[in-house]
Order: C-alpha cells, then structure tokens, then sequence
C-alpha cells in the first residue's frame, strides 16, 4: 500500500481523491486544501476505515504526515512548480497536474529534482491512455501509412466568460501561465510530441479574439518535428466546436 495525499481537491482533484480513496494499492492519508471545508466535505463523502487528515496547506501537510510516500498535485498552474519541488524534496513521488510548469525553466527544475532524488515525476496527460490515441500511435508505430509527412490538427471549442469568472486563477498570466495553449491544448500538443518525436522549429501566432481576459483564447502554430513532419495546429475557445486530426504518410492517412 502506498500513503497517498491529494492538493486542491474543489476541480479534478476530487475525482483523484476518489480514485485513491477507492484504489485497493492506495492508502489516502492526507489532503490539503485552501478551502478546508471543500476537503472536509469529500472526506466524509467517503465510507473510510481512517479518514484522510485535512491541512489548509501543502506545507502543514508535508509537516503533519509522517511516512507520506506520494502525493497529487491537482491546484492552480503557477503552483505546480513550488509543490512538486517541494514535494519532491521532502522524499515524496509526484504526480501534477497539467501543465507541468508554466515556465519552461521551473519545468526543467522538477525533472532534476525528480531525477536527483530518484522519484517518479508524472504530469496529468491521461489522453495517452484513451483508446482511440493509444489506436494511432499504434497504427504509426507498425508503419501503417508509412513515414508521416504532413499533420492538420484542430482543437476548437468555446469556454464562455463565466467559465473565466468562476475561476479567475485561469484568466491571468500570473496564475494560469497562458490560456488555451496551457489549458486546453496542453493535451494536444503532448500527444502530438508523443505520437510525431520532438519538434525542431515552431512558429505561431497567439491572440485573444472574443474573451474580455488577459490571456490567449486562440492560438495557430506550424511546427517542423525533428523527423521532418510538418503540422498545422489550431487551438481556440472562441470557435465552433471542432475536435479535427489528418495525419498523412507517404502510403495512407488517418482522419
Ligand atoms: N488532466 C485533465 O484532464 C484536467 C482536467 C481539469 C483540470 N486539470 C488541471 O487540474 C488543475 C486544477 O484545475 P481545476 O479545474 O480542478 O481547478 P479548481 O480551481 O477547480 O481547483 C483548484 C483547487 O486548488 C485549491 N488551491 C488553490 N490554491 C491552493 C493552495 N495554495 N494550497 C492548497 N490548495 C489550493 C483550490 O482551493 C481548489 O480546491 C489545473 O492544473 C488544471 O489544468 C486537468
């Protein structure tokens, strides 16, 4: 049994703290949250021998759990970095969610944190796992439509202003590190480098076109992999939605 914990548990974090609750290899020992009264109330959700301790911080929680093996990071994006290193650095595994950092640096800091105390560092791109991706990477990978030449790949969608409102933490630079690119399209563009290989060259263009906040809700990129696929990528939240992928090969293409 692992001693698990969960950070942030209002969004996603509470489906992570089922998950662990349930999981028959986890033992859920702790969970912080800003608000403990949101905390409080999943842990009585739950029919526990033990009930998880409740923190109001990640600090107090490292402090108050002795034996704490791994922990979820599922907060605002401009915490990701100070609580995985944190975490990392008190012995723990991590597993945070998406994006992994909101600057390219903190990011490189995690991985070595990671790698130097010998700790499982995940970031929350579970799309890898749903069937019909984990289909074309194998469809790719068997040489199905031979040496992938040119990719088109859309994410359109709409978030209304009150989906910012709610939570303003994912309307701002400071605290969101971006908007659709970090948010939404993050998912995209780790499947894109786990099905193409890295990218050599990117070019794109970021814009706000209908939202009232700071950050970006539409963004157009190419992008040359070191392979030497060529994508063009479209992510939005102020378009019809549209979920569209053409990935041709030099003897077949998937749509
Ligand atoms: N993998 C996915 O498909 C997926 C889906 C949704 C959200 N997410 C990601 O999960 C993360 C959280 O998103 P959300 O939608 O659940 O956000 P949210 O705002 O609904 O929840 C964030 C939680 O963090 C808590 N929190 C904030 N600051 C804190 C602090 N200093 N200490 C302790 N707790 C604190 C808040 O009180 C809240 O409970 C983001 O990184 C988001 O991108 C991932």
């Amino acid at each position: 049994m692992l001693k698990t914990a969960v950070v942030g548990v209002r969004g996603v974090g509470g489906g992570h703290f089922r998950a662990l609750a349930s999981h028959p290899r986890s033992e859920l020992v702790a969970v912080a949250d800003l608000d403990t009264a949101a905390a409080r109330r999943l842990v009585d959700e739950q029919d526990h021998g033990s009930a998880p301790t409740v923190f109001a911080s990640l600090d107090e929680m490292l402090d108050g759990s002795p034996g704490l093996e791994a922990v979820i990071i599922a907060t605002p994006h401009h915490l990701h970095a100070p609580m995985s290193l944190a975490a990392l650095e008190a012995g723990l595994h991590v597993y945070v969610e998406k994006p992994i950092a909101i600057r390219i640096s903190d990011a490189d800091r995690m991985v070595e944190a990671a790698l130097q105390r010998q700790r499982v560092l995940a970031v929350g791109h579970q799309y890898r796992t749903y069937p019909g991706n984990a289909r074309l990477k194998q469809l790719i990978e068997a040489d199905e439509i031979g040496s992938v030449q040119r990719i088109v790949w859309q994410w359109l969608d709409t978030r209304p202003e009150s989906y910012y409102d709610r939570d303003p933490w994912r309307s701002s630079w400071a605290h969101a590190g971006g908007g659709v690119l970090l948010n939404q399209a993050s998912h995209d563009i780790d499947l894109l480098c786990w099905l193409f290989g890295p990218p050599a060259e990117v070019s794109a263009t970021l814009m706000n076109r209908g939202h009232r906040h700071e950050v970006e809700d539409t963004a157009l990129a190419t992008v040359r992999f070191a392979s030497g696929a060529l994508a063009s990528l479209q992510f939005s939240t102020w378009d019809r939605c549209l979920n569209y992928r053409q990935i041709a090969g030099d003897l077949g293409s998937i749509v």
